[in-house]
């Protein structure tokens, strides 16, 4: 959502409300609906993803937290299209991805849904700018929004950088940039400071919060890192694949709040008493 457009926090924004939405889509920017995920291993099935449902509002920042192995990357790749599921549906931006073919699920992903990894995913070869530009078909017409981008980013003097010259708070900036490069209706982010010590996560942390805030952005943040939920307007909890609780994040004055209350609601739903999925 671009600056001045007003933002709808509220969730239920109903039809006739278009001159608050910039493609005039009234649908929310990510519907996920009954979604189950099983991988099988041989004569092994596990079930990744159990009945999972979760809306994004847009303007909205999100985290999803969960242990090792609770099945939030599945969840994160299920909501980009990245990998198929076994039942329930994912509306991205009003659009069913299933309901895509494979060439069709690629570009609406390329324009529609930006996507931020822990390993950056950079193309080594290119410089910073051809890394953000990647996404954009037409580059005469992309280069000048890359170039606000990498300057809002603040990587306006690192532009002609390969990022074998880049610290890696500045590879994750890039990759920050080339998601938002389209103006997607989503950003997807993947545990974006596994790689990098507290100072920068910290500032990748509060980047996000600010395009949150500055730019009406819809973020879905998964992590497993009390710190990096903090920047999340609320917590989804995720337990061996299923959502089993959640809360705001307005109350808490640091990530030790945070952890706390997570801890809480996992021994909650161990002892029983768990907001059924
Ligand atoms: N391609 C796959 N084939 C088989 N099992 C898989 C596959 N991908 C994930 N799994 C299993 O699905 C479950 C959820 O994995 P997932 O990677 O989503 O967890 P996660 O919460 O992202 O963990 P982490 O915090 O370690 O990244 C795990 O039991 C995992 O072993
Ligand atoms: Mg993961």
């Amino acid at each position: 959502m671009r600056q001045g457009i007003p933002i709808d926090r509220t969730g239920d924004r109903g039809e006739g409300s278009e001159g608050t939405v910039v493609l005039g889509s009234t649908a929310p920017p990510l519907l996920v609906e009954h979604v189950t995920k099983r991988f099988r291993q041989g004569s092994r099935v596990i079930e990744a993803l159990r009945n999972v449902s979760l809306t994004v509002q847009r303007g909205e920042f999100v985290a999803i937290m969960g242990a090792s192995g609770s099945g939030k990357s599945t969840l994160l790749h299920a909501m980009a299209g990245l990998t198929d599921i076994d039942a329930g549906s994912i509306q991205v931006d009003g659009r069913d991805l299933a309901s895509l073919n494979d060439g069709r699920l690629t570009r609406f992903r390329r324009e529609r849904i930006g996507l931020v990894f822990q390993a950056y995913n950079l193309l080594p070869l290119l410089t910073a700018e051809d890394n953000v530009l990647l996404p954009i078909m037409d580059h005469r017409r992309g280069g000048e929004r890359a170039a606000a981008l990498l300057e809002r980013l603040g990587l306006s003097d690192r532009r002609t950088h390969k990022p074998d010259a880049l610290s890696g708070g500045e590879q994750q900036r890039v990759a920050i940039a080339r998601a938002l490069v389209t103006d997607p209706a989503i950003l997807l982010v993947d545990e974006p400071t596994g790689n990098l010590d507290s100072v920068a996560g910290a500032e990748i942390c509060s980047l996000l919060r600010s395009l949150c805030d500055e730019q009406g952005r819809t973020i879905v943040i998964v992590t497993h890192e009390p710190s990096v939920a903090l920047v999340a307007d609320r917590v989804r909890i995720l337990k061996d694949g299923a959502i089993v609780d959640g809360f705001e994040t307005a109350g808490f004055p640091d990530a030790q709040g945070l952890a706390n209350a997570y801890q809480e609601a996992l021994r909650r739903v161990v002892s029983g008493g768990g907001e059924a999925s």
